[in-house]
């Protein structure tokens, strides 16, 4: 970087601290909000005395928006009855995804579903019968292959190939040599990728919805993270690639993991095919699998009409976090690569170089370094001697982390 780089980018920082807002770095105790990240420490590590960094939530006051839109409802009025959606609430989504993402669709061409999880289990449900194939690239989120398995289809892995960066890309000819063989229904997008983050290049969904749409397979394009994308990158919506992919595709988005809102469960789909729409939706509303939740319309209205300030400089500083963990990784853990996601607040520890075994890495983290992050193999095979870092929390914790981190690989 030149002088005068640096500079420039130093003047930038200045500028966005003091046009900043809101406040990342305050701590907020989360006890007693039935916080799962906590809740269950005991339960899933064995003790409850570690920094919990695991389970996707961020741990930043949501935009005041939202809590005033949500107190203004629930304070205000006291009648709490049947609830039905709005036009604004609709239009929320829609004026978000063709001003963020480029993707257009209509009122008509999406539902409301009560978290990307419950959409995959409705699509795979609709879609797919008993023992049909299902395709997913590893490692990746785990609840994929749980819902595949817990609805009696068989589950095909892809494994994604490990690239230079510490990234993946997708194995094509893999996903070509499947489709080809196996004859799987659906193919379970990760887009952007979790775990590691990795927002897919445009040609490659091209490519991927091309083999799809000759060999009939379906893409249920899970885009959770797609409104958080870092250092630049841009989010490419599956459905918006080429007519092939927009005929296969049935994508799910929320605002809950861009707006800190999971406990709301609050999600859409968009599928702009009308011979797959048309009967899935009418599934949906006869068996009212779109019924919304009040308080998860009405935070998703706010967090989509008056959140973006607040997302941005969310953004920035989850890139602050990510710096600071490469830098003192490769400074003082040298034994751990932090590679650096181009979207989302999860990032990939590759532990390998500690030349340990999984086992004993889980242990480090958890009974040597009092860390609760989620253990790689979860996603998959490929995620041994991985660790999965949750970094939407404050500064402060994150420095503590990695000293804990640290003084156990010290000791
Ligand atoms: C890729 C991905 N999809 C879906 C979810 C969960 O979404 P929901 O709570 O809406 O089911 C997560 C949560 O971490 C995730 O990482």
């Amino acid at each position: 970087m030149t002088k005068s780089t640096t500079f420039a980018t130093f003047l930038i920082e200045i500028f966005t601290l003091i046009m900043a807002k809101y406040n990342f770095d305050l701590c907020i105790d989360r006890h007693g909000t039935q916080c799962k990240k906590i809740e269950v420490l005991k339960q899933d590590y064995g003790r409850d005395d570690l920094l919990p960094l695991w389970i996707a939530d961020m741990d930043f006051a949501v935009c005041p928006e939202i809590t005033q839109a949500l107190v203004r409802r629930l304070a205000d009025h006291p009648i709490y009855g049947y609830t039905c959606t709005y036009d604004a609430y609709w239009q929320s989504i829609i004026d978000w995804q063709r001003r963020r993402n480029g993707f257009d669709f209509t009122r008509d061409e999406v539902t409301f579903v009560a978290g990307i999880v419950t959409g995959l289990g409705l699509a795979v449900n609709f879609f797919t019968r008993p023992d049909d194939k299902i395709v997913i690239q590893q490692p990746v989120y785990h609840p994929f292959k749980d819902v595949i398995a817990g609805n009696g289809r068989v589950m095909v892995d892809n494994p994604l190939l490990p690239d230079q960066a510490g990234l993946y890309r997708m194995d094509l000819e893999g996903l070509e040599r499947i489709f080809e063989h196996e004859h799987p229904r659906m193919l379970v997008l990760c887009n952007p990728h979790n775990p590691a983050g990795i927002a897919w290049p445009v040609d490659v969904l091209r490519q991927v919805a091309r083999l799809a749409h000759k060999h009939g397979v379906i893409i249920f394009s899970d885009e959770i993270f797609g409104d958080l994308m870092l250092y630049g990158h841009k989010h490419t919506p599956m459905a918006t690639v080429s007519d092939e992919a927009a005929a296969v595709t049935v994508t799910c988005g929320a605002p809950s993991k861009t707006f800190n809102i999971a406990g709301l469960k609050s999600s859409w789909c968009v599928v702009k095919n009308p011979e797959l729409r048309q009967p899935f939706f009418r599934w949906i509303e006869t068996n009212e699998l779109c019924n919304a939740n009040m308080t998860s319309i009405i935070a998703t209205e706010a967090a989509y009409r008056h959140g973006e300030q607040w997302l941005d400089e969310c953004l920035h500083y989850i890139e602050g976090n990510i710096d600071l963990i490469v830098q003192y990784c490769r400074q003082h853990l040298p034994g751990i690569v932090a590679v650096k996601p181009q979207a989302g607040f999860l990032m990939w520890l590759d532990c390998t170089g500690l030349g340990l075994e999984h086992e004993q890495v889980v242990d480090l983290f958890v009974n040597q370094a009092r860390l609760a992050l989620n253990e790689g193999s979860m996603f998959g095979p490929a995620g041994r001697c991985h660790m999965r870092l949750n970094v939407g929390t404050p500064r402060a914790v994150i420095q503590q982390a990695l000293q804990r981190l640290h003084a156990a690989l010290g000791s």
